[in-house]
């Protein structure tokens, strides 16, 4: 399992009516193998923009990127992503969606139907392997995109608001699987959330940050996520530790999103 370095990243969007927005600035950090990172902060700071670079989907203005002592230039099979709904393939069954990424590097029927069988059982949809896309619910579908996203077998998986669309409770039970699937494969896992209670529950570190431009402006180290895999967790929610780091949290993320408003009216 290898660790992620990201060094000094920049990232500068050029409009093309002139003008620039500066998604983000100096970002660096250093992120240990087998962790579960979660992203938070106001809409706008960055958040897919960072993801997107980890990803190799975008290049960064400047800074670099590592996987382990790879740099990253582009996608990888290494990095999969998890969208937050509808990205998956409507026109093939869960089945060979979940297979997908086998199948294009090259691998026969015989090699990944035992894999596509066992991780239809880890994401809990035993027996829908035949089923189009459209006749499963919304959860369901998030299920699948997991699947899909493990068929790779990735060294990180990087989700950008997974859980977004889904009712609360579905949500509570998607983060009980996205928590044991982190415990069971021991992959890091970066994740953006817009619920401070997803990002302080699954988030063994926590990022908040905030715009304009995009930066990291506070870090938090959190037990939670590991407490979650043997505790109750709506008892571990309502204990007044997560309470006061919950409050903290939104008071400063409110706090911000006042400035940013207060500066757009004036
Ligand atoms: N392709 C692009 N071209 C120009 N500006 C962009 C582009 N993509 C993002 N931006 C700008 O960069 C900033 C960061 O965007 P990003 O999508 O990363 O934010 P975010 O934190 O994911 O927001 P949200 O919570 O709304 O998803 C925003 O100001 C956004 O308008
Ligand atoms: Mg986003």
């Amino acid at each position: 399992m290898k660790p992620l370095s990201v060094r000094n990243v920049d990232m500068v969007y050029e409009l093309p009516k002139g003008g620039s927005v500066h998604a983000l600035s100096d970002i660096s950090f250093e992120l240990d193998a087998g962790r579960m990172l979660t992203l938070l902060g106001p809409s706008g700071c960055g958040k897919t923009t960072l993801l997107n670079i980890i990803a190799g989907f975008l290049g960064a203005t400047s800074g670099e990127v590592y996987l382990g002592d790879d740099q990253i230039t582009g996608p990888s099979r290494e990095r999969g992503m998890v969208f937050q709904q509808g990205a998956l393939f409507e026109w093939l069954s869960v089945a060979k969606n979940i297979s997908f990424g086998p199948r294009m590097a090259g691998q026969k029927p015989a090699q990944y139907r035992p894999e596509v069988t066992r991780l239809l059982d880890v994401v809990g949809l035993s027996g829908f392997g035949d089923k189009q896309i459209y006749e499963l619910s919304g959860g369901m579908q998030q299920r699948v995109a997991l699947a899909r996203c493990l068929a790779n077998d990735p060294e990180m998986m990087l989700m950008d608001e997974p859980l977004g669309a889904l009712d609360a409770l579905t949500r509570e039970k998607m983060q009980g699987l996205i928590l044991n699937l982190w415990n069971d494969t021991g992959k890091s896992i970066i994740m953006v959330t817009h619920s401070v209670e997803e990002a302080l529950l699954l988030g063994d570190t926590v990022f908040v940050m905030a715009p304009r431009p995009g930066r990291i402006e506070k870090v938090y180290e959190l037990p939670f996520a590991k407490r979650a895999l043997t505790e109750d967790t709506r008892e571990l929610k309502s204990s007044p530790e997560f309470q006061e780091i919950k409050e903290e949290i939104l008071a400063f993320i409110w706090e911000m999103e006042e400035e940013i408003m207060g500066r757009e009216a004036s």
